[in-house]
């Protein structure tokens, strides 16, 4: 096998046009930090890039329909999927996005690199165009009929009914996905990727050069998409929003999405290392593994690697460990439906859980099929693998220790076999430490062959080890008469106890943290390093070392939480019972007359939200972080049942900003957020000119 000397890992940009969901992260996040954590464990040179995509007629459509600029629209989302991230605890090196002018730059030196050798292909065709959107209708955004099995909901890229390659002008009857209007034809140029080029290539490299490290769901798309010929891919779009081609020809046009999306790779490294990029993209003995879901397969397998291969010296994806789906309670997850668990949400609504979301995840990982995510599942999960099993013999172990030794590690006396009793004591303690051992082989082994689902279940062995263990030596039968063999078990079992707060840090990181603070362990740290090349269990807990207190690592998930979430999922558009009792008002009254005078004292500004989150005990108040242009500060706006935090983070409000301030539930509010209230009570915020800098006043 060759030896690398230094690893770069991707996961997949995901698109800046709502908030993140498990399938995300059950689909590339999770896997990639796993594996992540675990190269830093080994102490390998890796970096971990992601960021926002934010470009594409899903962007702009998005934007459109919640009236606000392409821009504050990515924004939006942007800050609330790098929060969602860090909050979960994926360990990204940086988490860039596309927007940045670094990316720009990086995208269109790449176009230019590879236009400058004459590559691309200049096209004039005409193509389908929505008059009344003013858009040019590429691939899903045009339906129609299909000419194979009459299906009449079929793409223009693809019949999803018979599987039938499509191109939009062999439709019958096309509509627009958009505005539902039947588009004209109109003459537009393009630059295409001669990808049929790259065919003979793609055999080699691809079909011949990985068919035994890349995963069979991998390899066989790749594989059945060369076979079925390549064609040129068009690389721009007629768009006003994304990367200008840099031509002075190209007026009005952009880099296609999925050209400057995966670049966005290169220039998130080179915004995390601006002097020491090059070599995680061009050494040759760097590795570059992209983790990605099933639907991005031929992006990172064939297209980008071609686009790589064109622009000169970069190195090409040595593993896609691409995952295929998952459902949630046995049905697709639909963000339109509102039908998939957002992991905002969850960790809202699972505070200081989130080892739990990781390990079922995990342990439902749709690595070879699909996989459905179900919340009786979770409960079993959590409740009957991390309490009964790792939660349990962590606390067993560590509760013994203090009953028997007050806190203290036992040494470990080597016994003598004077007794059938520590006979068998000898025997579980060698059993123990060749399954102990194993598992850890085992572990490692699926770590480094992307098997995650296999490689946490090794780990969970090692508790199930230790319990049977215990349950065989059973040490508080031997208090009274052999207190020595109670000082082999235990040391033996704290042992045990390290090495899983070691071996489990790939999957359940905080888990690992609580248990090293329980062993007081911070110390020896260090040394455990060696566990990820030694690959057996570990024995640095002195004799006499001083433990910290046993706490519980994880509590059962009650019922009453479990059937929230259920009801949750049932309600996908619940009506809080506020703004039904409300809708009974009708219109006010008209107030006195004011003056000019009276006006002209109120100070009313466009400011921007930076961040907002719900007010603990209230239902009705968000606590708004407002930058006013003059100054950043706290409003308590009464909107809560009207705009979730997330909708509020990034957006202009109208605001009036030298109300006197006041307090509301401890917390001081400075100025008020101006709201259009209908007469069923319903409050919308009013629309501020699209382009007002926060900051600027109204008059
Ligand atoms: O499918 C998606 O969500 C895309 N935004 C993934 C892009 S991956 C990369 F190429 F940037
Ligand atoms: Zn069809």
């Amino acid at each position: 096998m060759k030896k690398f000397a230094r690893t770069t890992v991707t996961a997949a940009l995901p698109y800046a046009n709502g908030p993140l969901h498990i399938g995300h992260i059950a689909g590339a996040y999770l896997p990639a930090d796993t594996y992540v954590r675990y190269m830093r464990l080994k102490g390998e040179d890796v970096i971990f890039v992601c960021g926002s995509d934010e470009h594409g007629v899903a962007i702009t459509l998005g934007a459109k329909k919640e009236g606000v600029s392409p821009k504050i629209f990515v924004d939006k989302y942007h800050n609330l999927m790098k929060q969602a991230f860090q909050d979960f605890g994926i360990s990204f090196d940086i988490y860039s996005r596309t927007s940045n002018p670094v990316h720009y730059e990086t995208a269109q030196e790449f176009f230019r690199t590879i236009y400058d050798q004459g590559i691309f292909l200049e096209e004039v065709s005409d193509q389908y165009y929505d008059e009344q959107e003013k858009l040019f209708l590429a691939d899903r955004y045009i339906i129609g009929t299909c000419p194979n099995c009459g299906h009449t909901g079929a793409y223009g890229d693809q019949c999803e009914k018979c599987g039938t390659s499509l191109s939009p002008k062999q439709l019958i009857n096309p509509r627009s996905t958009v505005s539902g209007q039947t588009p004209v034809l109109k003459l537009t140029k393009h630059w295409y990727f001669p990808l049929d080029k790259y065919e003979g290539w793609l055999r080699e490299w691809v079909i011949e050069g990985h068919q035994d490290d890349w995963k069979v769901n991998v390899y066989g798309q790749c594989k059945s998409w060369i076979e079925q010929g390549l064609q040129p891919r068009s690389i721009t779009r007629d768009l006003e929003w994304g990367v200008p081609v840099p031509l002075s020809d190209a007026q009005g046009k952009v880099l296609y999405v999925w050209f400057d999306a995966p670049i966005g790779y290169i220039s998130a490294t080179k915004e995390l290392l601006p002097e020491g990029w090059e070599k995680y993209w061009k050494a040759p003995d760097t590795r570059l593994i992209h983790f990605i879901g099933k639907d991005n397969i031929v992006f990172h397998c064939i297209i980008f690697p071609a686009i790589l291969k064109a622009a000169g010296d970069y190195i090409l994806p040595d593993n896609v460990p691409a995952n295929e789906f998952l459902n949630l309670e046995g049905d697709k997850i639909s963000t339109s439906r509102n039908h998939a668990v957002w992991l905002h949400e969850y960790l809202h609504d699972f505070p200081g859980r989130r080892d739990e979301l990781r390990y079922m995840l995990t342990s439902i990982s749709p690595e070879t099929k699909d996989a459905d995510f179900t919340w009786k599942d979770y409960q079993q999960k959590v409740n009957s693998e991390l309490v009964a099993i790792l939660g349990n013999f962590v606390n067993r172990v560590m509760v013994l220790s203090w009953k028997y030794f007050e806190g203290k590690v036992p040494a470990a006396a080597s016994l003598d076999e004077t007794s059938e009793k520590r006979k068998s004591i000898h025997a579980a303690h060698g059993k123990a430490s060749e399954e102990i051992n194993t598992s850890i082989r085992e572990m490692i082994d699926a770590l480094e062959t992307f098997r995650f689902r296999e490689a946490q279940f090794q780990f969970m062995n090692l508790s199930r080890v230790g319990n049977k263990f215990l349950a065989d030596t059973e040490p508080w039968k031997q208090a009274k008469e052999d207190p020595e063999a109670v000082a082999f078990i235990l040391n033996f079992a704290l042992q045990v106890v390290m090495t899983i707060g070691e071996a489990g840090k790939p999957f359940l990181p905080d888990a690992c943290q609580a248990i090293q603070k329980q062993l007081n362990a911070a110390s020896l740290e260090q040394a455990s390093v060696g566990f990820w090349k030694d690959k057996s269990v570990l024995n640095l807990l002195p004799a006499g070392h001083a433990l910290g207190q046993p706490e519980l690592l994880y509590r059962n998930v009650e019922d009453e939480l479990i059937s929230k979430q259920m009801e949750k999922l049932k309600k996908p558009e619940q009506t809080s019972p506020a703004v039904v009792e409300e809708s009974q008002a009708t219109l006010k009254p008209l107030k006195p007359t004011v003056t000019i005078d009276d006006f002209a004292k109120l100070d009313i500004r466009i400011g921007k939200v930076l961040h907002a989150e719900r007010m603990e005990k209230s239902n009705k108040l968000l606590k708004l972080t407002v930058d006013t242009g003059i100054d950043q500060r706290i409003i308590l706006s009464g909107i809560a049942q009207h705009y979730t935090p997330e909708e509020m983070i990034g957006r202009e409000v109208t605001l009036i900003a030298n109300l006197a301030p006041r307090k509301m539930m401890g917390i001081e509010s400075q100025g008020m957020i101006l709201t259009a209230e209908e007469p069923d009570g319903k409050l919308k915020l009013l629309q501020t000119a699209s382009d007002a800098k926060a900051g600027s006043t109204i008059s």
